[in-house]
C-alpha cells in the first residue's frame, strides 16, 4: 500500500511528495552504505556528567523552534532537565542516546518503553551539525534499542509542519498513522509509527 494513502486527503505534505517509494522501501536505517555516521558522530549512552549540556542543548534546541507555541516549549524543557534525566535514565538506561563528534555534544534521543513499544519522545541536532546523518545514525541507533528489547514497533509524534522531522521519519521507515488537530498544547501533530517486525 502507498503510504500517502494514509494521509488524510485534504492535506497537503510537499515534503512527503519529494520522496519515491522505492527509497521508502529501502529501510534506509540498516542501510550500511547511509552516509551517516559512524564515520562522523558517536552514538552512546549519556554519563552522568554529561546531563547538564544534554538538558541545556535540549533547551536550547526546543527554544529555537517555530513550530512549538510558548506553553509547549516550557512545559517540554521543564520535562527534560538533569534531574529528570537522571532518574529516567536510572529507570531505563538506554532511555537518552547523545551523539558526540569528536567529543562535542551534537544530537541526543529519548525514547522510553511503552508497553510493548517504544516511544521516541524527543531527537534533536545542534543546528551545527545539521544535515550530517546524525538524525538518522540516531534514529538508526533507536531502532537498535528497539531490536534489542524484541519491540515491534517505534512510534512517536511531529508538529505538521516541521519538515525536517517529518522527512527524516520518512527516511527512517516511519510512516504517518494520522494527523490529530487542536491537540497537545492545542496544536496540530502528526503520529508515526515505525514496524520492526516479531
Ligand atoms: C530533525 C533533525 C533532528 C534532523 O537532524 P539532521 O542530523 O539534520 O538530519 P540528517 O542529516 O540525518 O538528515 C536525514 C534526512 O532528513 C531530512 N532532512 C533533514 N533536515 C532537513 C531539512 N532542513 N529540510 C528538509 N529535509 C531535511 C532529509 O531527507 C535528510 O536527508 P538528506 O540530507 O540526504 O536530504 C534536526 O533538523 C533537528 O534537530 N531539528 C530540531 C529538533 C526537532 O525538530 N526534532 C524533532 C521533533 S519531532
Amino acid at each position: 500500500m502507498d503510504y500517502r494513502s494514509c494521509i488524510p486527503s485534504q492535506i497537503a505534505y510537499p515534503f512527503l511528495s519529494s520522496l519515491d517509494n522505492k527509497e521508502l522501501s529501502m529501510g534506509m536505517v540498516s542501510n550500511p552504505r547511509t552516509r551517516v555516521g559512524a564515520k562522523f558522530a558517536k552514538i552512546t549512552s549519556p554519563k552522568d556528567e554529561d546531563l547538564l549540556d544534554l538538558g541545556e542543548m535540549f533547551a536550547v534546541i526546543v527554544n529555537g523552534l517555530p513550530y512549538y507555541n510558548a506553553i509547549a516549549k516550557n512545559s517540554e524543557i521543564s520535562k527534560y532537565q538533569p534531574g529528570s534525566l537522571a532518574a529516567a535514565i536510572k529507570g531505563d538506561p538506554d532511555f537518552a542516546q547523545i551523539a558526540r563528534v569528536d567529543g562535542e555534544l551534537a544530537g541526543f534521543c529519548f525514547s522510553q518503553k511503552d508497553d510493548g513499544l517504544i516511544w521516541l519522545s524527543w531527537f534533536g541536532v545542534s543546528p551545527k551539525y545539521r544535515r550530517q546523518g546524525i538524525g538518522r545514525a540516531l534514529l538508526a541507533a533507536l531502532e537498535r534499542r528497539a531490536r534489542s528489547c524484541r519491540s515491534h514497533k517505534i512510534w512517536c509524534d511531529s508538529r505538521t509542519d516541521n519538515a525536517p522531522s517529518c522527512n527524516l521519519l520518512n527516511r527512517s521507515g516511519f510512516r504517518p498513522i494520522c494527523k490529530v488537530t487542536n491537540h497537545w498544547y492545542g496544536q496540530d501533530f502528526i503520529l508515526w509509527e515505525r514496524y520492526i517486525g516479531y
